[in-house]
């Protein structure tokens, strides 16, 4: 998207609610979905979609809430949880002398693509609609407000599924939870929002207000598999995460890497996996590892946060690697617990060995207290080494040795 046009975008994503079906001291959109907030998700998808300019609506210990956000967003209280229109009331007066379009989301909704919003801004322009609905078909759409049309299909009004009538509940057409309003019409239309019969002021109102004013409405439809899901329970937290987690390993599989077993894989998003690396079931391969090409991983290790693996790795099964780095071709073999340490090129690890140093504050102690092992070095099997040491190129250590800090 152009400068030009993205400036003419804001959001606003409503994270007020406190998830009373999360039966949940912790406020829903910050329950931790494939390793980030929910709404984290949510945040990313509208910033690779090219608004900048966000407005979030906090409110049930919206202090929690505001400590997981970064500082390129605004937040308004909502006091009293009113409902989703009496949110977005809140988040107006941040949008004061905004001209241009704004997307509203829920925070709940984490599955949503950057693409699919973008397809919304785009339809929405395209047909110059005051306001565009993102809409899906769904087999099951109980739970979901249906979109009512009439018999030439134009859109009438959104039905919430409390409310409907028993032939609108077999509507299949459900209202996703994302909408792009010309601002000026967001405005003029919330004023119009009456309460529903539970007292709350329903976004999905706003509909019909518009239709009645004569304005043009439009809708897109999603793109991906499971994106309209919004999480109400942790029943829908763990579905939401099985699909995150086929989308994620299905681009590393697109990239030339093989994932064994995807049902017992879990690799983190920012991970980045070479080329004919092989995973095997039950790996996990967290935040910000790096991992070269043609390496072996598994069954059953883990890769913690921010190792790097140089090409050729071996990892073997239940090794579990903690802020390491591996040189090329090394092996690490079975059951081996392997952390602080940089270890070179063609190194043997024996099975069973363990290595523990402390792990610093900062980046200079960390990096003088790691355990450093040369290339070419043979650790035999069931070794353990305790706190910061350097093991010389080449060099052999005995099976079962014990290596203690400063040697
Ligand atoms: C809402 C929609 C429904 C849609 C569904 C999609 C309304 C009235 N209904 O229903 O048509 O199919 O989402 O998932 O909009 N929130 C606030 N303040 C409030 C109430 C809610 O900020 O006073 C926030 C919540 O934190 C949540 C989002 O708005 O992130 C949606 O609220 P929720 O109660 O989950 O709405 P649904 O019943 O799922
Ligand atoms: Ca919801």
């Amino acid at each position: 998207m152009s400068r030009r046009a993205s400036r003419n975008l804001a959001a606003v994503v409503l994270a007020a609610g406190d998830g009373t079906r999360m039966l949940s001291r912790i406020p829903k959109v910050i329950h931790a979905l494939y390793g980030k907030p929910l709404i984290h998700h949510v945040l990313d998808a509208i910033r690779k979609a090219g608004v900048q300019q966000i407005v979030v609506v906090v409110g049930y210990r919206s202090d929690l809430v505001r400590k997981q956000l970064s500082a390129g967003v605004q937040t308004v209280v909502q006091k009293q949880l009113k409902g989703t229109a009496h949110a977005v009331m809140q988040a107006m007066p941040r949008l004061k002398n905004f001209q241009g379009d704004i997307i509203v989301l829920y925070g709940d909704t984490p599955l949503l693509t950057a693409q699919t919003v973008q397809g919304l801004i785009q339809t929405h322009r395209r047909q110059k609609a005051v306001c565009t609905l993102l809409t899906a078909q769904l087999k099951d759409p109980a739970g979901y407000g249906r979109i009512v049309r009439d018999q030439t299909g134009r859109i009438v009004r959104i039905v919430e599924d409390a409310d409907a009538s028993q032939a609108e509940k077999t509507i299949e057409e459900i209202n996703v939870g994302a909408y792009c309003f010309n601002a000026k019409a967001l405005r003029r239309t919330l004023k119009q929002v009456k309460p529903a019969p539970n007292g709350e002021y329903y976004l999905t109102d706003t509909v019909s207000h518009l239709v009645k004013s004569g304005a043009e409405l439009a809708s897109a439809s999603t793109r991906s598999v499971g994106e309209f899901m919004g999480i109400n329970t942790r029943a829908d937290l763990a579905r939401v995460q099985t699909i995150m987690r086929s989308r994620i390993l299905e681009k590393f599989m697109l990239r030339g890497v093989t994932i064994v077993d995807p049902y017992t894989t879990y690799i983190d998003g920012s991970a980045t996996i070479g080329q004919d690396t092989v995973v095997y079931p039950h790996t996990v391969i967290e935040k910000g590892v790096r991992i070269g090409r043609g390496c072996h991983l598994g069954p059953f290790c883990r890769v913690g946060s921010n190792s790097t693996l140089a090409d050729g790795v071996f990892v073997g099964n239940f090794v579990e690697l903690s802020n390491c780095a591996v040189g090329r071709n090394s092996k690490i073999f079975q059951h081996s617990f392997i952390s602080n340490t940089s270890i070179g090129r063609d190194v043997q690890i024996g099975a069973g060995t363990v290595t523990v140093s402390p792990n610093g504050m900062w980046e200079g102690l960390r990096n003088r207290r790691r355990i450093r092992i040369g290339d070419r070095a043979h650790i035999q099997g069931g070794s353990l080494f305790l706190g910061p040491a350097f093991i010389k190129p080449g060099e052999v250590v005995k099976a079962g040795s014990a290596v203690r800090s400063g040697s």
